[in-house]
């Protein structure tokens, strides 16, 4: 099939030809994101491939329909950058890549927390103008500490366990639809005011929704254990980034380590490095000795970018033979 691959990096070209080899689908890499104005791009192409932060509203769907599209596959797992309704309506099949390496994210937000409580990032940065004085760089232990995991499917189970069963924290959960396996394993299940007012660490581990946007918000913010630390490797808009600014200044908030930014689409993946930023919101967080950001990196490891290229290339196949596509998401329920 051929396939206009958008928002291509290094890395996606690299294990998607690796994976191809099997496929042999006719792949064009492009580097720029899908927006309204890349999306003649596509023209031509029966498929498209794209990212986290492609843009898939209703003006560009209707767009690669035009230019003869009928399947786009997210290689990813999230799709709240996808209008699904109009996808629908225009007779395109979006397909996703549902897991590929749930542990890779799980590894990552410990890391993160880690990193965060432990001032790593600190003392890294530090040692490198040999400054060895450990003024300012006291963490504390996480075994015994009460942790929330925020949303527990497969990536927030992972992190559960791991908490629990091998740091030994205490570890709460809110999730409408509580794993009894992992009630099992000692992770208790409470409502989100319980969490809130209970855990010392947040880990957000649900996808982006209606009911979960700004899940951290002032009054989430307000009612927290002083010293609270946030840990976001989900999606940007699960927390309010100025409610987060707020409570870091007022040190409410003891730390926050984020890999994923509300307003990411125009910065991250990019090296920016010799630009003037305009966005002041991550300017502001990223001044703080007690925030940590990482570029939505929590997914990328050579595992997963396998398994993601292996799933997209093998739903790209499916859809070109006409077979039932497994990973195919349906469209919002009306009402
Ligand atoms: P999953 O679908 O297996 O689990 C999501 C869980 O959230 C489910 O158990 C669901 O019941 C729960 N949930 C739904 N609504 C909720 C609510 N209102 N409150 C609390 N929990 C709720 O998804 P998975 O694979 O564990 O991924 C979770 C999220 O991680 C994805 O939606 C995505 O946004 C993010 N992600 C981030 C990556 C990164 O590189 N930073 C990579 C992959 C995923």
């Amino acid at each position: 099939m051929r396939v206009a691959v958008f928002g291509t990096k290094s890395y996606d070209r690299q294990s998607f030809e690796a994976a191809n080899a099997r496929f042999g689908h006719a792949l064009t890499f492009l580097e720029p994101r899908l927006d309204a104005d890349t999306a003649p791009l596509a023209h031509g192409f029966p498929a498209v491939c794209v990212f986290v932060n492609d843009l898939l509203d209703a003006a560009v769907l209707e767009a690669l329909r035009a230019g003869g599209t009928r399947v786009v596959a997210l290689r990813c797992a999230g799709f709240n950058n996808v209008d699904l309704a109009a996808a629908d309506r225009l007779g395109i099949a979006v397909v996703r890549v549902p897991a590929y390496s749930p542990h890779a994210v799980a590894e990552f937000a410990i890391g993160l927390m880690l990193a965060l409580d432990r001032r790593i990032h600190r003392a890294w940065a530090r040692t490198r103008e040999n400054n060895f004085a450990l003024d300012g760089l006291v963490g504390r232990n996480l075994h015994g500490r009460t942790v929330g995991v925020v949303g527990t499917g497969r990536i927030g189970a992972i992190v559960a366990r791991a908490l629990r069963l091998g740091f030994g924290c205490e570890v709460l959960a809110f999730d409408p639809f509580p794993d009894e396996a992992l009630a099992a394993d000692g992770i208790r299940y409470v409502d989100r005011a319980a969490l809130l007012d209970a855990v010392e660490i947040v880990t957000l581990h649900c996808p982006l929704t209606p009911q979960t946007r700004r899940f951290i918000d002032a009054e989430a913010i307000a009612r927290a254990r002083p010293g609270l630390m946030l840990v976001n490797t989900s999606r940007g808009a699960l927390i309010d980034t100025a409610a987060v600014i707020e409570g870091l200044k007022s040190r409410k908030l003891g730390g926050v380590a984020l890999d994923v930014y509300e307003q990411e689409e125009s910065l991250f993946f990019e090296d920016l490095s010799n630009e003037i930023v305009q966005d002041d919101v991550l300017q502001r967080l990223l001044t703080f000795p007690n925030v940590l950001v990482t570029g939505h990196q929590a997914f990328l490891t050579s595992e997963a970018l396998a398994a993601i290229a292996e799933t997209t290339l093998a739903s790209l196949a499916d859809a070109e033979a006409g077979r039932p596509l497994a990973h195919r998401l349906a469209p919002p329920r009306a009402g």
